[in-house]
């Protein structure tokens, strides 16, 4: 298999960390770029160096932007746990993050590795917004960046009726990368919620694993609990989904191009991600909208990155 170079910008996060956990196992991890978003930026970095440590990995972890670019926005610590993994109470990493910035970080690393880079983007696009105004030439030098976002027919998860976390959580971010990335492969909420993973086949593939699985079940039991009271019928792990289309883009069974734009105003609709499905604006397709994957290979992926194998 191709060992992509990828860089992924996280906020970890319980969905983050197996997305992380995935590409840990089949590919080359350049960094970990940290926005705030589920929680606050000190828990989001002390949590991708603790995953980090789980791993095994040296994996350098950059601290990125605090806030969301204008106005500030309420996080997912509901469903995360208030330190965003659980409230486990885990023993903090004794690494730091490194002294350099998310966004620099990003444009670095797309001078480094120039035309071989992944940008997996998991979190609000707040660093990745940021790494584009200091740089607009950033998507030439990338050879594809995914980014986990929005809700592409209005069922969003996240503020006002259709917007989606990462894209809610700092919509002008999303508005400077959407309308200046000349094209992107994006997953969104509603392809999460097809591809949700039977509870009880979920758990017993973490009894299988290794430590990752131990870790990852202990920091999954809360959300876990929360999405069973909330009667959800299946667990989702949105960024795990972005991170399988990233790692095996053929995985991908169904998918549409499409020119999508980001909401800024709007009584019930900041933050929405506005997809011209009948191309009524003529505007050139931005987006590869990723519809649907081949489920059984993402559990595939899932089991051996927590070594269920
Ligand atoms: C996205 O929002 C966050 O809460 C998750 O980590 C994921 O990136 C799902 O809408
Ligand atoms: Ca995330």
């Amino acid at each position: 298999m191709q060992k992509y170079k990828i860089l992924i910008d996280t906020d970890p996060g319980v969905d983050d960390a197996m997305a992380i956990l995935m590409a840990h196992d089949r590919a080359d991890v350049l960094g970990l770029s940290v926005a705030a978003g589920n929680v606050g930026l000190n828990y989001t970095v002390a949590n991708a160096l603790k995953l980090v440590d789980v791993i095994g990995a040296q994996t350098p972890v950059y601290a990125g932007c605090a806030t969301p670019l204008v106005h500030a926005a309420a996080d997912a610590a509901a469903v995360h746990g208030s330190d965003g993994f659980g409230d486990t109470g885990y023993t903090p990493s004794t690494r730091k993050a490194q002294s350099e910035h998310a966004a620099l970080a990003i444009l670095r690393a797309s001078h480094e590795h120039a035309g071989k880079l992944v940008l997996v983007a998991l979190a609000p696009l707040t660093n990745v917004a940021l790494a584009l105004k200091l740089d607009p030439s950033l998507p030439q030098r990338v050879a594809k960046f995914v980014v986990m976002g929005g809700a592409v027919t209005g069922r969003g998860n996240y503020g006002t009726v259709p917007a989606e976390f990462n894209i809610g959580f700092d919509p002008e971010a999303a508005h400077v990368v959407f309308s200046s990335w000349p094209h992107f492969t994006l997953v969104d909420w509603e392809a999460t919620v097809r591809h949700g993973l039977d509870f009880e086949r979920f758990e017993a593939m973490l009894d299988k694993g290794d430590a990752r699985a131990q870790f990852y079940a202990s920091i999954t039991q809360k959300t876990r609990a929360w999405s069973r009271e909330r009667g959800r019928p299946k667990l989702l792990i949105a960024d795990a989904l972005a991170m399988a289309v990233a790692l095996e883009p053929d995985i991908v069974l169904r998918e549409e191009e499409r020119h999508v734009a980001v909401e800024l105003d709007g009584r019930l609709t900041r933050g929405a991600t506005v997809v011209d499905w009948e191309n009524r604006l003529g505007e050139r397709a931005n987006a590869r909208i990723v519809l649907d994957v081949d489920q059984s290979r993402f559990e595939a992926l899932l089991a051996s990155a927590v070594g269920a194998r």
